[in-house]
């Protein structure tokens, strides 16, 4: 592979922040979805009460870190007391509730659908004789989830049960976003460019929303001067111990507001930067991004250097609170490439042609 370094960034590149700019404001969702969301959490959370008087309703993913785009699926966990209870009893009896009770106004369009995840994305229709294949698939899925779609609003929402450390780490990211608005910039273009050129899809072994956000983060707190800081690294004003896991760090980010203004870097010239660190800079080989820590740590300090089983380690980004967890592991051999090359790609564009965004975001046909 000829690695081809860009060294300098175009010099008209602040020609397209407008351009930028435009496009993050039209990917922000409207206040009203916030509004229907909480409707249909209110609406979950009356029927879990009867069941469960003691299990909690959180949301987490897009919908609640501040990265959602408009009309997203939202997440939810069901958060219980014993956290040992066997999972897919649980979400085989919400479904049973949410299918049987007087849902008023989901009521009759509600459908209850299961998602064994990760590699098979299947959805079955969860129906009486399909009961014994849901709880198969609901036993093999790393999360498993109950889906659950309401054509009335449009909203379609996951629900998973004891996934307290999404519920975290969707906090973590909400906050890093209060810190420095170029985060979340930063993250909606990357994010909606990855979805454009199909790199958003973690059952055909591309990396997940979540890790790009993570690499948005480790990238703005690598920025010199920096633009976000290291909250884990801060005296902890927020703890909490989620299966063992220790998850501390300094959650005060009201008072950070003015933390990467010494750094006036715009948009453009970050989106410019963010390609060319992973098309011709990031150490594949070696490196391991690292968000806790806000360094790049080596492959070799994480045991990350041999493939067990399907895991192999092609591209490292370590998961702020489960430290043993590389969201790069879905990656394979093929799928590494194609990243790849996109990242090239998506530098070269920014680098050489004349009308960028048009192309940058072009849908990737197959
Ligand atoms: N998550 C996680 N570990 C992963 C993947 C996801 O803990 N390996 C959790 C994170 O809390 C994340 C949430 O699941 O915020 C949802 O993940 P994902 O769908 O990747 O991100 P979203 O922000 O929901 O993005 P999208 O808009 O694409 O749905
Ligand atoms: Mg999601």
């Amino acid at each position: 592979r000829i690695v081809k370094r860009q060294i300098g960034c175009r010099r008209d590149i602040n020609r397209l922040n407008g351009q930028f700019l435009s496009l993050y404001e039209s990917l922000i969702p409207a206040e009203e979805e916030k509004a229907k969301q909480k409707q249909l959490l209110l609406l979950l959370e009356k029927h879990v009460a009867k069941e469960w008087p003691a299990a909690r309703l959180y949301l987490y993913g897009s919908c609640a870190n501040s990265f959602g785009f408009p009309r997203s699926d939202i997440d939810v966990c069901l958060a219980m007391e014993d956290a040992d209870v066997d999972k897919s009893e649980v979400l085989l009896k919400l479904a049973d509730i949410l299918q049987s009770d007087n849902l008023q106004n989901v009521q009759a369009f509600l459908r209850v659908l299961i998602s064994a995840i990760r590699r098979y994305a299947v959805n079955i229709m969860l129906e009486a004789f399909l009961v014994c294949h849901v709880r198969k698939a609901l036993t093999r899925a790393r999360v498993p989830i109950v889906k659950l779609m309401d054509p009335a609003t449009g909203i379609s929402c996951d629900i998973c049960v004891n996934n307290v450390l999404a519920v975290v780490n969707t906090k973590l990211l909400r906050d890093y976003a209060q810190i420095d608005v170029r985060l979340r910039q930063l993250a909606f273009i990357v994010k909606h460019w990855a979805k454009s050129r199909g790199v958003n899809e973690t059952y055909h072994g591309t990396l997940s929303s979540y890790a790009y956000v993570l690499m948005c983060i480790h990238f703005l707190q690598q920025r010199r001067p920096a633009i976000l800081p290291c909250l884990q690294g801060m005296e902890s004003t927020y703890a909490v111990t989620v299966d063992n896991t220790e998850c501390a760090y300094f959650d005060q980010v009201e008072k950070l507001s003015g933390f990467g203004s010494r750094n006036r870097e715009s948009i453009a010239q970050l989106v410019w930067a963010f390609f060319n660190y992973w098309a011709h800079w990031h150490n594949y080989a070696n490196d391991v991004i690292s968000v806790r820590t806000g360094s790049i740590l080596s492959k070799h300090e994480k045991d990350w250097t041999r493939r067990v089983g399907n895991d192999r380690h092609l591209i490292c980004i370590e998961d702020p609170f489960e430290v043993s967890h590389d969201l790069g592991r879905v990656v394979d051999k093929f799928s590494i490439g194609v990243i790849r090359e996109e990242f090239e790609r998506a530098a070269d564009i920014l680098q050489c042609d004349p009308d960028p965004c048009v192309m940058l975001f072009k849908p990737y046909v197959p």
